[in-house]
């Protein structure tokens, strides 16, 4: 399928996960680790208010700047300064994100 993405998840038992998801379906990062039957919180359902599917970008990819909803969130859980951490489900998968790396964060475990 043209439209594809891959993305490396490390759970938080330290194992790795190659997923594959849209890109051209308006899914986030959070909805493809469900998809995939990996376990992630994300008591809000996706409203940026929990911060329970929060992740670590292990590598470098052109990602989108945080909407201030998200970074407020990341403040107020004290992740700051953990550099890379992100909301997963404020990232849109588009196919810039193919090949993204990232570890569940502390917290997104049932
Ligand atoms: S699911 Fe709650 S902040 Fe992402």
């Amino acid at each position: 399928m043209e439209n594809l993405i891959h993305i490396n998840v490390t759970d938080l038992l330290g194992k790795k996960h190659k997923i594959q998801a849209p890109s051209d379906m308006g899914l986030n990062l959070m909805e493809a680790i469900r998809a995939n039957d990996m376990q992630i919180k994300a008591t809000c359902g996706g409203m940026a208010m929990c911060a329970s599917c929060h992740v670590v970008v292990c590598n470098s990819r052109a990602l989108p700047a945080m909407s201030e909803d998200e970074e407020a969130m990341l403040d107020d859980a004290f992740l700051l300064d953990i550099p890379h951490s992100r909301l997963s489900c404020q990232l849109k998968l588009t196919p810039e994100l193919d090949g993204l790396e990232v570890r569940l964060g502390e917290g997104t475990g049932e």
